[in-house]
């Protein structure tokens, strides 16, 4: 397994490798890896001959009274959980060689990056698409893979791919849960243990919102309200959103039809933890 630190060499080392006619595939992580990962870098390495990891923490997908600071940097487990999944290359760039003097550009996808978190991250998905663009044009990767417990993001990055024409085909995998339902994710390890016992609540909800609609239930203020209500007997929140949206366009419904889909976010003390679920009208 090779780390590659600089942008321009790992330029030069995906032209080489496509040369040979190699196909790459490409999971871009900020590290403090789970088995959530793991589940994308099997299907990357099953489905590509070469399989790319990045590993960077993006500052331009903070606010300024985000985490960014105390984000977890785990490099050197992440370097084995690596070799373990047989990933081929980690890209581990610098700031400064992401983001060198005189960086000038983002890139913004309107509408869809102002719902659900976006409203409560103002810029964070225009963090995130310049930082995936800029992954996208270093790594040229012929398949990316991405998780559904982000749903939005996998939304506006397969938005991105489209309007800009990235070659690259973008996969999203299903949300990998603890035995009790909670979805993995890297904030988990800011939950203490009472948290992390109370945080599975947050999948209860979902799965109580899908019973209800199953029962006939289609308004979604009355799912909301019950759902809001399970969780704030579990934490004192703030519950950030619960919504029901279409899933194509992650519009407000106010009846529910179609593909919905029914996403979260909610504070345990100090990790904010989002999840979601998509069910068929
Ligand atoms: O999901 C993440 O870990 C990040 O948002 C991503 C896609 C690597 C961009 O920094």
């Amino acid at each position: 397994m090779k780390i590659i630190r600089h942008s321009q060499h790992m330029q030069s080392a995906i032209s080489a490798l496509k040369f040979k006619g190699k196909s790459i595939g490409f999971v871009p992580t900020m590290g403090c890896l789970h088995a959530g990962h793991a589940s994308l870098l099997k299907k990357c390495r099953k489905e590509n001959d070469v399989s790319v990891l990045s590993i960077f923490v993006n500052p331009r997908q903070f606010s300024p009274q985000e985490d960014f600071k105390r984000y977890p940097r785990t490099f050197k487990k992440d370097e084995n959980f690596a070799k373990k999944e047989k990933v081929d290359i980690i890209f581990h760039p610098s700031v400064d060689d992401m983001y060198p003097l005189g960086f000038l550009t983002s890139v913004e996808i309107r509408n869809l990056s102002e719902q659900l978190c976006g409203r409560f991250r103002p810029g964070h998905f225009q963090g995130v698409t310049t930082v995936v663009a800029k992954l996208l044009n270093i790594v040229s990767p012929h398949v990316l893979y991405l998780g559904q417990k982000d749903a939005q993001q996998a939304m506006v990055i397969q938005t991105m791919v489209k309007d800009l024409n990235f070659p690259t085909h973008v996969k999203v995998l299903p949300t990998i849960r603890e035995h009790d339902g909670l979805a993995l994710s890297s904030r988990n390890i800011y939950l203490s243990p009472e948290e992390r016992v109370a945080a599975r609540v947050l999948y209860q909800a979902l799965l109580a919102a899908k019973n209800q609609i199953r029962n006939g239930e289609y308004k979604p203020h009355r799912i909301i309200q019950k759902m809001r209500s399970m969780i704030l007997a579990k934490t004192s929140g703030p519950v950030d959103y619960i919504e029901l949206v279409d899933a194509s366009t992650l519009k407000k419904l106010k009846t529910l039809q179609g593909n919905v889909l029914i996403a979260l976010a909610v504070w345990f003390g100090r990790a904010r933890l989002i999840d979601n679920i998509t069910i068929r009208i």
